[in-house]
């Protein structure tokens, strides 16, 4: 900043040195010439009234006057008509310094002024911005609360008018199967009945556990248990998938209070998906590190990833990519961190993958 000012006033005493220099040397009956030196006297002052404005163009042109002054008075005396034009020009020098620096001065007022009002326009527009990137949350959470109180409602009906049929449906099958040896396709039938009423089931116990408040137990629990209990869980399914599961945890974690149960559901949700995304021969690690403030757990697989425009509505219940899905797996595990006071975020690992992050703060009651 400090250079540019010094190199224009060295420029400004140059140009105003060599026209005084001109004025002095020059012989006076080439009086055109002076007429044209007397004349170049306005760049320097223009000049300076448009870098520093009013005090710039009449310090200038006030140093001019005192630079030719002594020109006028001591090599021009005795010719009066000659003497009278040039005094006059010194009163112009003045006054051209004097507006031009005043109107410059006022242009750059004016431009700090219209640069303050651009600034507080794009704070303004920011802000803006992000209310309504809030508004667009606080929207979206509304439709998913206004889906949940719905499927309260209907959650309640269901379960009550499925539950017991699917009760009846499953005993009476069980008993009909032990009529048939296991090799006969009967036998088969029958069992895939079973296998599908449990499936029913499992639906309307999910509706349930996503509709009823979650009532959190608040004790202490072990999340590499959890995570464990998980592993051996999947590991007959994994095994059949011929996916690799990988457990990294550290020996000991700092003691975290909350619900082992629940948090165990997020996990097998997560982890079971992760198996449905991947391919034979495929890998899912689980990692599990602690810091000061929180535990972080993360679920890596070597799937197919999530494609953006389902990444937007993976949290939201019932959507599903799969033709089995009730899409609930998600919105369930979210409500289950957000009840612990963590968080969840799913990346996709550009084709190669989804990371699935949980971050579970330690001081959460
Ligand atoms: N690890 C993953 N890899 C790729 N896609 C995933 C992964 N996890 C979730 N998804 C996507 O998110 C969608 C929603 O998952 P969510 O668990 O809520 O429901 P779902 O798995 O489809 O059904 P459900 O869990 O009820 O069986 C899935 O259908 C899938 O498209
Ligand atoms: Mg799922």
């Amino acid at each position: 900043m400090k250079k540019p000012i010094s190199i224009r006033i060295f420029f400004l005493i140059l140009i105003i040195v060599g026209i005084s220099a001109l004025h002095y040397t020059t012989p006076l009956h080439l009086h055109y010439l002076h007429d044209i030196f007397q004349r170049l006297y306005y760049l320097p002052i223009i000049l300076s009234a448009i870098w520093y404005g009013l005090r710039g163009g009449l310090a200038c042109s006030l140093i001019v006057s005192l630079l030719y002054a002594p020109h006028i008075l001591f090599q021009w005396g005795g010719h009066l008509t000659l003497e009278m034009e040039k005094y006059l020009e010194i009163v112009l020098y003045n006054v051209v310094g004097g507006i031009t620096g005043l109107l410059s001065q006022r242009e750059r007022e004016r431009s700090v002024q219209l640069q303050k009002t651009a600034d507080g326009l794009e704070q303004s527009y920011r802000k803006l911005q992000e209310q309504s990137e809030q508004l667009i949350t606080v929207e979206k959470n509304l439709r998913n609360a206004e889906r949940l109180s719905t499927l309260g409602e209907m959650a309640a009906v269901l379960a009550h008018e499925i539950r017991n049929p699917l009760g009846s449906i499953r005993g009476t099958a069980e008993i009909l199967r032990d009529d048939f040896p296991p090799d006969s396709p009967k036998y088969e039938f029958i069992d895939i009945q079973i296998r599908e009423t449990e499936r029913l089931n499992r639906v309307v116990e999910d509706f349930l556990r996503m509709s009823k408040p979650q009532v959190m137990e608040k004790i202490s629990c072990d999340i590499i248990n959890e995570l464990q209990t998980v592993i051996s869980l999947v590991a007959d399914d994994a095994a059949q998938r011929h996916i690799t599961v990988k457990f990294n945890a550290p020996d000991t974690l700092p003691l975290f209070i909350g619900d082992g149960e629940k948090l165990r559901q997020a996990f097998l949700n997560i982890v079971i998906n992760a198996l449905q995304a991947t391919p034979s021969g495929g890998r899912v690690t689980i990692t599990v590190d602690a810091s000061t403030s929180s535990l972080e757990v993360s679920f890596i697989d070597s799937g197919s990833g999530i494609a953006p425009e389902d990444a937007l509505h993976i949290f939201e219940p019932f959507y599903t990519t799969k033709i089995e899905g009730t899409g609930l797996g998600l919105p369930i595990t979210k409500k289950i961190i957000e009840g612990h006071g963590g968080t969840i975020q799913l990346d996709c690992l550009d084709g190669n993958g989804t990371a699935v992050n949980i971050i579970l703060p330690l001081n959460h009651v």
